[in-house]
């Protein structure tokens, strides 16, 4: 359905989703996809696309994350910008993506909705999306608020959903894939792991602390606005914590200065560790390594196949 080798998808990524991480994902055999709102203009996506088709041939995607932002964004029209691109898969992800569905349809895109509740995985099906991520509590940026891990979700979105779905959050190896096909989804979307690869376009210590970390590096903020994300957890996320910790209802305006989203880009860039807030997921626990993209999408999907056929396949021969 989506033109490529291997069920693993790179989901979109703020500052992170470039064309030199979504060509390198695609030109190993798995889905990359170019986080829209980087960009800029929307003409900037339609040069970073260009960008990436001059790196692979292979299919890649555009993520459109439609999420409360401290500056308005124009929406409408990075999405015609994707359509005018002739992009055929999309990532979208945030709030309901019921607006875009026209003209995404009408220009033969193939919709993937990130969802982390099963009624709005139901709802996307509904309303003619043509596959969703089940995005688990595990997962890094927005989890939502509900706290249901994949091993709860991902049969639940098995029993009742009739389109395909991939499994996101708390993904990163063999094991995870083959569990995630076991409990029924078509494939995995990662982001957390990603980030540790080669190509990344990222400073090498964020990698390089992410090697370090363990399950119980990454913390959930937002909580009290009720828009959680979680996050990795240096001293600024665990000031914002003070703070929504403080009496009283949280006022965005204390901790907005704390979590610039300019400040996480610089962080990215210039490998200053504790300058700002930068999403990462539980899986930090399971990464030691930074590998390619190539050699991180051949490991997973080796170890997986050996996991179905040799250990699994044994208990049924035994
Ligand atoms: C640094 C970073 C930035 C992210 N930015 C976005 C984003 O802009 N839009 C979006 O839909 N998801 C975003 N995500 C979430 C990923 O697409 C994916 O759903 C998530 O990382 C899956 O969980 P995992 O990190 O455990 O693999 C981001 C994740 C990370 C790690």
């Amino acid at each position: 359905m989506l033109g490529i080798k291997h069920p693993i998808v790179q989901g979109g990524m703020q500052w992170v989703g470039l064309a030199e991480l979504a060509s390198a994902v695609s030109n190993a055999g798995g889905l990359g996809i170019l986080t829209g709102l980087t960009q800029p203009t929307p003409e900037a996506l339609l040069k970073e696309i260009a960008r990436c088709r001059e790196m692979t041939d292979k299919p890649f995607a555009v993520n459109l994350t439609i999420l409360p932002t401290i500056k308005p964004v124009p929406y409408e029209e990075y999405a015609q910008a994707i359509v005018d691109s002739g992009i055929k898969i999309v990532e979208t992800a945030g709030r309901n993506p019921e607006p875009f569905l026209p003209p995404f349809k009408a220009a033969g895109i193939t919709v993937i909705h990130k969802c982390t509740s099963i009624r709005h995985c139901l709802k996307a099906e509904r309303i003619g999306c043509d596959m969703v991520s089940v995005d688990g509590f595990e997962c890094a940026g927005h989890p939502g608020e509900d706290d249901i891990t994949n091993m709860i979700l991902l049969p639940l979105a098995a029993r009742r959903l009739k389109i395909p779905f991939l499994a996101s959050g708390g993904l990163g190896d063999g094991r995870g894939l083959a569990a995630a096909l076991a409990m029924g989804a078509d494939g995995i979307n990662m982001g957390t792991r990603f980030m540790a690869t080669k190509e990344a376009p990222i400073h090498d210590k964020v990698k390089q602390k992410m090697v370090e970390a363990s399950e119980l590096d990454t913390a959930l903020i937002y909580r009290t606005l009720n828009n959680t994300a979680r996050v990795f957890k240096n001293s600024v996320a665990e000031r914002v914590l003070e703070i929504e910790a403080q009496e009283g209802p949280t006022r965005f305006e204390d901790i907005q200065p704390l979590v610039q989203g300019t400040k996480g880009r610089e962080l990215f860039d210039d490998g200053d560790l504790e300058k700002g807030i930068w999403s990462a997921g539980m899986i930090v626990g399971l990464i030691d390594d930074i590998p390619s993209c190539e050699e991180l999408i051949t490991r997973i999907v080796a170890e997986a196949e050996e996991i179905i056929s040799q250990r699994l396949g044994q208990m049924l021969s035994a």
